[in-house]
């Protein structure tokens, strides 16, 4: 099997059934993609599948083969911050961090898809749970971001 992960075809020797989000932790060492549920609930393993955001925890890697995977190690070149991470930077989006690949992905793929989403777009697009509760400076953010 192999998988375009990051822009780079890889041979993978995990078995077709194994879920995506495992393939890229444990088999491509990219472990900036998180663990959360296992289940598409809680958005901390999105990433971008042909630049849409989706739950890695719950696709089969034989199920994404040919297909362009990208995670958060790959979603601006090396030594490049993305708009949305200089985003959350200016606003000290950040509390402990695990939720925050996920988020990011997440927000770069509905901008990327509607460069002037609503608060409503905003609200009902971003499919990622934070238990240290940073929705009101992702909220900041994302205004500050579209220019509102
Ligand atoms: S770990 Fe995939 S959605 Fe929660
Ligand atoms: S920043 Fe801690 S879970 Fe979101």
């Amino acid at each position: 099997m192999q998988l375009s992960v990051n822009g780079a075809l890889h041979e993978i020797k995990s078995s077709a059934d194994t879920p995506l989000l495992w393939v890229l932790r444990d088999e491509l060492g990219l472990t900036g993609t998180k663990y959360g549920c296992g289940k598409g609930i809680c958005g901390a393993c999105t990433v971008h599948l042909e630049g849409s955001a989706i739950p890695a925890c719950t696709v089969a890697a034989a199920d994404v083969q040919g297909l362009a995977i990208v995670t958060i190690e790959g979603l601006v070149p090396a030594g490049q911050i993305h708009p949305v991470q200089q985003a959350w930077l200016d606003a000290g989006v950040s509390q402990c961090g695990y939720c925050q690949p996920g988020m990011i992905m997440a927000v770069a793929a509905l901008l990327r898809a509607n460069p002037n989403p609503t608060d409503a777009d905003l609200a009902n697009n971003i499919g990622v749970q934070c238990r240290c509760g940073t929705y009101p400076r992702v909220i900041r953010a994302l205004r500050t971001m579209v220019g509102r």
